[in-house]
């Protein structure tokens, strides 16, 4: 057996897969609600983190029914880019600013003015964004420097579960990518960038290839979780490119759509290359000497979330679905901008305001769902159109994530982007993904691409079709001419 763990912005999940990657178990602890102290905030606890996963551990062993010594080998992956701190006693020194806090564009502008932003773009191959971990970590140095002072390591979040695991400080090249301090063409961490502001580079962790062995687990955390001393954790990956992994987007042609808090498109790169907008983030991937490029929608699973939790408290997802289904195609000729924490892809804009645009006394509560599933398919729309432009090659989309377990998503979904919708057997994504890093990193299979060709298999597919298609094309012109129009509105909001 191998397990995978996924620290997750909603829970943290364990997953227990045997040898031919069928799953023998899967448990969720979820975390406490991330704290929104202002508008665009955006912290978690890494204590909380590491709590969820010692009961997600527990909770899948009990499940499978295996002791910790089946257990051969485990992977981890995370939510990406958000800062953890911790001091000379290895303490948390501050809730993680995790990846949706947009706190930092002042941070960023002085990235962009003291390095330079064509400097910036030709040493890691990415703009500095504020969702990114350096701006983070600036914006403690400029509002917190006692804080700053006591900072002896910085982790990204499945990081610091692994520091609690094995006791080793260590990330992997598809996470340290998204920390604006990694080269990601030479997959190391960047000396120019930390040159160039000044850093401590003793603050980082060590960083491996994601199939690497990493650690072990120590023996007072096998009393703690039942897991076996001595287990070996790999590297893993940030929860997009282990997704990736999950999904089989580990070669060329086929891209993925995962639809969580987030949305993201994602596609493979044999060579290195980047958008000199840098509009895509071109990572890391974790398939060693590969790389990925892929698009962000900030408020994907978040907008549906929003909706339900202000809205509709207390219903399911699939009564909101059923709900929106009962809504024409175009919402009645309403739209979403799911632009609730800032947007990335394509904007790259932390002072992005969301909302519902077009809004009239006919509408019902059925037009308001459907159009926050249409707004998040054209902003998926948005990152699949840069990707498609980079030249990468689109046949099909597999999807997986929360939202794409709803059929009518995959559906809205491939008729928005004109692409095949495929799932597959396993939707796992992320903690799946982790898990066959394992499987490699222990030896079970030979490469991540062998294990990939092995596990993974297509069910079905959803076409699109050509009315909804045509309607849509009108629709997502539409949707783009929103935000420029609103921009200068949004940013004297973001400003009051
Ligand atoms: C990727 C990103 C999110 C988080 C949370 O760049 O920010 O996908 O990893 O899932």
């Amino acid at each position: 057996m191998w397990m995978g763990i996924d620290v997750g912005t909603g829970g943290t999940r364990a997953l227990i897969v045997d040898e031919r990657g069928k799953i023998r178990a899967g448990v969720t602890a979820p975390h406490e609600e991330m704290r929104m102290e202002r508008p665009l905030w955006a912290e978690q606890r890494p204590e909380n983190w590491w709590d969820a996963a010692v009961e997600a551990i527990r909770g899948a062993l009990a499940q499978a029914r295996v002791s910790g010594r089946d257990v051969r080998g485990i992977g981890l992956s995370g939510q990406m880019h958000g800062l953890v701190i911790l001091d000379q006693e290895h303490q948390v020194i501050r809730p993680s600013l995790i990846w949706c806090d947009q706190r930092s564009q002042p941070q960023v502008d002085t990235v962009n003015r003291t390095v330079g932003r064509a400097n910036v773009l030709s040493y890691i191959a990415n703009p500095v964004l504020t969702g990114f971990t350096l701006p983070k970590l600036l914006w403690v140095r400029d509002n917190e420097p006692e804080r700053f002072a006591r900072v002896r390591k910085m982790l990204l979040p499945k990081d610091y579960v692994r520091f609690r695991l094995t006791g080793e400080f260590a990330t992997e090249v598809s996470d340290a990518s998204g920390t604006a301090l990694f080269d990601v063409v030479h997959r190391e961490w960047s000396s120019q960038m930390i040159e160039a502001l000044a850093l401590d580079r003793s603050i980082l962790p060590a960083c491996h290839e994601s199939v690497a062995v990493t650690g072990a687990v120590t023996p007072s955390i096998a009393a703690l979780t039942g897991l076996a001393a001595g287990t070996p954790v790999v590297g893993g990956g940030g929860d997009q490119a282990a997704s990736a992994v999950g999904n089989g987007i580990v070669e060329p042609g086929i891209v993925s759509c995962t639809l969580g808090t987030s949305g993201v498109v994602f596609a493979h790169m044999d060579q290195v290359s980047y958008d000199p907008s840098g509009r895509v983030h071109t990572f890391c991937h974790a398939v060693p000497d590969k790389w990925h490029v892929m698009g962000v929608t900030q408020g994907a699973g978040l907008s549906l979330q929003w909706f339900r939790n202000q809205l509709a408290p207390g219903t399911d997802y699939d009564a909101l679905t059923r709900e929106a289904a009962t809504s024409p195609p175009g919402a009645q000729g309403l739209f979403w901008l799911p632009y609730l924490m800032g947007e990335r892809t394509p904007h790259l804009d932390a002072s992005a305001r969301g909302g519902w645009i077009g809004l009239t006394a006919k509408h019902t509560r059925a037009d308001l769902i459907r159009s926050v599933i249409e707004g998040v398919s054209y902003s998926q729309k948005d990152c699949l159109d840069i990707i498609e432009q980079l030249g990468v090659l689109v046949r099909s989309v597999r999807i997986s994530g929360g939202g794409g377990k709803s059929p009518f998503w995959r559906q809205v979904l491939a008729d928005v982007l004109v692409k095949p919708v495929v799932t597959l057997e396993t939707q796992e994504g992320s903690a799946y993904g982790a898990a066959l890093l394992a499987l490699v990193g222990t030896g079970a299979f030979t490469s991540v691409p062998e294990v990939c060709r092995n596990v993974i298999r297509e069910t079905a597919t959803v076409e699109p079709r050509a009315a909804e298609s045509t309607l849509y094309q009108d629709g997502h012109s539409i949707y783009r001419s929103l935000y420029p129009a609103l921009k200068p509105v949004s940013q004297r909001i973001a400003r009051l």
